[in-house]
């Protein structure tokens, strides 16, 4: 815990750049056959026949598979809510697959699906959160403190609405399955951040036996909550594989993604913030209403993170489910944090400045000592470090206060904002397998799934620290069922559970040497030992509990794959905390807006990995930016289902969109979250960004838009 990370440089970069890393797709077969999904063309009905004749037809075909090959299938319970993730004859919404064809090739299944007539007996839809038949369904709530008494008190009030809009994750790596069924074992390669579910989800929809059923998943071309379950075509490609026992492959094209992959809903914030009469903030008012599918899971949970920003005693955070006809509504990085704080923050910063006072100093005045939502005292909380470093590093003290009063010689308007963000730190039980070979190598298993992150260089980081071993030959083996247990990779979990882990198993891993030694002193590295005394090998595992946590909770995670706790742990709440300061440059003519430099600063706690780290911060900046500027999903109210569902009309930040971007770390351990004295941190880093968007975009131009993404035609 006492002394800094040293910054090594990725471990899977060379097999990255130079391609060797292989993705789910990658994965050849000899006898490999193609698959594609004939989509709804309607947004609800029921399809009452298919019309297959034309395309079986086409050249190659070997199969199409309808609703009929899953009779046999369970219908709902799956984490991906209804309609289960087979086929079925209810169509929930545009895009829905309707039925799968395979052919011998990608060509002969393309053509052959787009032949397919379904013949669909519709019915009237909503399709946006206004339209008739969308259905408010109120959630559970949050709740600190007395609101009422607290707004009594207050003597400044500001109240608005604000609106983060739908988006659709685009990750590098496509959608994709590739089943195989062989010698009475199903193995799927699915990029995916959770193995383990894969593997439940489709031995329960399949009804097989789980023990027969193996999920790959060692890299993975990006996933933010997209990849966290069973997908769409999962099962239906992996029953196609056993129909015809051929490996059988699936790439979604990206169209389809936007229809049939999980998103980011529309949600609309009312807020109400009040001061009191020395200007500290006391009581806060927050409903967050998000369209949500007929049936979608995905709950509203905004409250949770946002109600630890500040220390502001009095909260009442409401939520609600607006049911639509779409398709369903999931995690997207900082699922809740980053649209609730991007409301939360405008708020703040409208009531600084109604208070004229600097956003800055104001939101350091605000600082928390407990969690208002338990009253415990945080484990650690150098937020206010993050505002003063970051404040430092931007040069915030020679920002002039009056919005609109910054300007370029040739009348470019310039803005300085700022915004806070703050994340749970949450953590998994896990069981990690360590064993050092006589002859160099060094294997590390564990559940983890590494999307770019840089999970990996964490785990090689720490061990490397710890034990006196190959750097060259150290692997580390995780999202593959086959290696480990795995779990749900997310929620900024993934590398604060395992990597505890790594340092106990390393600790025993010392402790069995020694103890194999029996006294004797022989000098070198461990496999040098390990030779000298003439053993093949020495393994140990571990089983790595977070705070609070327990055996109870291994059986939990043996059954639904599922046993996250936190950010209230036993006597105290863990969050981690981030600051951003952004300038934005809008020029005068044409109203464009540009972010030359953002500077933000993190406290994770102890950095595990400094280049990793440094990068995932880079990454949320970024992707904050094109929140803020960039990113919507336009629904279609004719038709149902969504209309820019491409490259090209789907705007995401790319690289002349983005300026410097300055990153630093508090860097001091947390005492109580684990061993290492680490918290999360992939996604606070994503957290706050866009509201210093907003918040800068006021102070260059008097503006303040409260409705993402800030578009030209806002400040016209
Ligand atoms: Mo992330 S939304 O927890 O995959």
């Amino acid at each position: 815990m006492t002394t800094p990370y040293p910054d090594r440089s990725r471990v899977d970069a060379y097999a990255k750049v130079r391609g060797a890393a292989t993705y789910a797709a990658d994965a050849q077969f000899a006898d490999l056959v193609h698959a594609m999904t004939v989509p709804s063309p309607v947004a609800k009905g029921t399809l009452t026949a298919l019309d297959t004749e034309a395309a079986s037809r086409v050249p190659g075909v070997l199969r199409i598979l309808t609703a009929a090959d899953f009779a046999h299938a369970v219908p709902e319970g799956t984490h991906m809510g209804a309609p289960p993730p087979t086929l079925e004859t209810r169509i929930a919404y545009l895009g829905q697959p309707l039925a799968l064809v395979v052919a011998e090739t990608l060509e002969g299944a393309i053509e052959a699906a787009e032949a397919v007539r379904p013949i669909i007996e519709e019915e009237p839809f909503a399709a946006l959160m206004t339209s008739p038949g969308a259905v408010r369904e109120n959630a559970e709530g949050m709740e600190a403190g007395d609101v009422e008494a607290a707004f009594a008190e207050a003597r400044t009030i500001i109240e608005a609405e604000y609106h983060s809009p739908t988006q659709h994750h685009n990750p590098m790596e496509m959608v994709s399955t590739t089943a195989v069924w062989a010698d009475g074992r199903l193995t799927i390669h699915e990029g995916t951040q959770n193995s383990g579910a894969v593997r439940s989800a489709v031995a329960r929809l399949l009804r097989l036996d789980p023990a027969i059923v193996e999920v790959k998943s060692p890299t993975v071309g990006g996933a933010f909550g997209q990849k966290g379950w069973a997908q769409r075509q999962t099962a239906i490609v992996a029953h196609a594989a056993m129909l015809l026992g051929r490996p059988v492959k699936l790439v979604m094209p990206r169209a389809q993604v936007f229809h049939v992959a999980t998103h980011r809903p529309h949600i609309v914030h009312r807020i109400r913030l009040g001061a009191d009469a020395s200007g500290r903030m006391v009581a806060i008012e927050h409903d967050a209403a998000q369209q949500n599918s007929r049936q979608g899971p995905f709950p509203p949970e905004y409250h949770e993170a946002a109600i630890r920003l500040y220390g502001i005693a009095s909260y009442r955070g409401t939520a609600a489910d607006v049911r639509t006809d779409v398709s369903n509504p999931a995690h997207m990085r900082a699922p809740y944090e980053h649209p609730a704080i991007f409301a939360m923050e405008s708020a703040v910063d409208e009531l600084a400045a109604a208070l004229e006072r600097d956003p800055v100093e104001f939101r350091m005045a605000n600082d928390a000592t407990h969690d208002p939502h338990t009253g415990q005292p945080y484990s650690s909380r150098f937020l206010n470090e993050c505002f003063a470093e970051g404040a430092s590093r931007f040069g915030w003290s020679s920002r002039s206060a009056a919005p609109g009063s910054m300007t370029a010689p040739d009348g470019t308007q310039i803005g300085w904002g700022v915004a806070g963000g703050v994340y749970p730190a949450l953590v998994h039980p896990v069981i990690a397998r360590l064993r050092i070979y006589a002859d160099g190598r060094t294997r590390f298993s564990v559940a983890g799934h590494e999307f770019g992150q840089g999970i990996r260089t964490v785990l090689a980081n720490v061990l490397l620290r710890e034990l006196e071993v190959r750097d060259d030959q150290l692997e580390i083996l995780i999202g593959d069922t086959t290696v480990a247990r795995q779990h749900l990779t997310a929620g900024s979990w993934g590398s604060f559970s395992a990597a505890p882990a790594a340092a106990a198993a390393a600790q025993k891993m010392q402790a069995a040497v020694t103890e194999l030694l029996d006294g004797r002193r022989i000098g070198g590295s461990l496999h040098q030992q390990l030779a000298t005394v003439r053993r093949p090998f020495v393994e140990v595992e571990v089983t790595q509990f977070g705070p609070g946590q327990d055996a109870a909770l291994l059986e939990q995670w043996q059954n639904y794959n599922f046993a996250v706790t936190g950010p209230a742990y036993p006597g105290f709440t863990a969050m981690s905390y981030i600051a951003h300061f952004v300038e934005v440059r809008v020029e005068p003519r044409t109203r464009r807006v540009r972010v030359p430099r953002v500077v933000s600063i993190a406290d994770c706690g102890r950095v595990l990995s400094p280049r990793t780290a440094e990068s995932q911060v880079r990454g949320g900046v970024i992707w904050g930016i094109g929140h803020a500027l960039r990113e919507a999903t336009e629904t279609d109210p004719r038709y149902g289902g969504y209309l820019n569902c491409d490259f090209a009309d789907y705007v995401v930040a790319v690289n002349a969109d983005i300026g410097e971007i300055d990153v630093g770390f508090i860097d001091r351990p947390d005492p109580l979250a684990n061993s290492l004295g680490a918290k999360g941190l992939g996604e606070v880093a994503m957290v706050g960004v866009s509201a210093a968007v907003a918040n800068a975009v006021f102070h260059a131009t008097g503006r303040r838009i409260r409705e993402l993404p800030i578009r030209i035609e806002h400040l016209l």
